[in-house]
């Protein structure tokens, strides 16, 4: 009662990281091929948009995206807002989405996390996690859209590679956008402490 907290427009519109990168990631240094041809700058529908998250991704289904993915859990607005200063603040998250702006709907998403190293010349590295297209937009190319998006952005900041983790089906999928399984270092392990809350 009373606790909530208010949003200017501009606050509510605050971008995760500088938009204007993607518009400029070059589609013909991927190996993928799109049919009809579509990029970040040029997704292919005037109702589409590929941009960074905002902080009123929360109230277009952003985390019901993410459901479609894994459990997310019962995320206040609160929480939302938190995370997303934090990740803000800290720097090298790059959660980019697709939004359908006929119905105000995050529609796809996938994150680019840069991490920082001190091997090969203090260099980056990046790494793709969270790959989600809505259930019923599958099928249109959303995918293969958003995951080469942060690849090129990743390449655009300077990473010197880019990591996923996937499914055995999906091996396919990310092949065909330059991803490759390298012999004898391609063992993903995990460590698992607790179900994720
Ligand atoms: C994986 C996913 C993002 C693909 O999205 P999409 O918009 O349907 O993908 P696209 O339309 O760009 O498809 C690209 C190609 O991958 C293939 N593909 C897509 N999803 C696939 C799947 N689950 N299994 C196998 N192949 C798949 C498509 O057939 C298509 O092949 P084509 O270009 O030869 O026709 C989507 O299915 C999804 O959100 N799945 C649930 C979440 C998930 O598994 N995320 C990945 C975690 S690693």
């Amino acid at each position: 009662m009373g606790m909530e907290k208010h949003y200017r427009d501009e606050e509510l519109s605050e971008y995760l990281y500088p938009p204007e990168i993607l518009q400029k990631l070059d589609f013909t240094k991927s190996p993928a091929t799109f049919k009809p041809k579509i990029s970040a700058a040029s997704p292919g529908e005037d109702w589409m948009v590929v941009r960074p998250l905002q902080r009123s991704d929360y109230d277009k289904g952003f985390l019901q995206l993410l459901s479609q993915l894994t459990s997310t859990g019962n995320i206040s607005k609160k929480q939302f807002d938190e995370r997303f200063t934090q990740m803000k603040m800290s720097g090298g998250y790059y959660v980019t989405v697709i939004e359908d702006k006929r119905l105000a709907k995050i529609i796809g998403a996938a994150t680019l996390t840069v991490e920082q190293k001190f091997i090969h010349n203090c260099s980056l590295r990046g790494r793709l996690e969270d790959v989600v297209v809505n259930d019923t937009y599958r099928g249109k190319q959303l995918g293969k859209l958003i995951v080469v998006t942060v690849s090129l952005l990743a390449h655009e900041l300077g990473c010197y590679k880019m990591s996923l983790d996937c499914k055995d089906k999906l091996i396919k999928f990310y092949e065909s956008l330059g991803y490759k399984l390298e012999a004898g270092n391609s063992n993903a392990m995990n460590m698992r402490f607790e179900e994720p809350s």
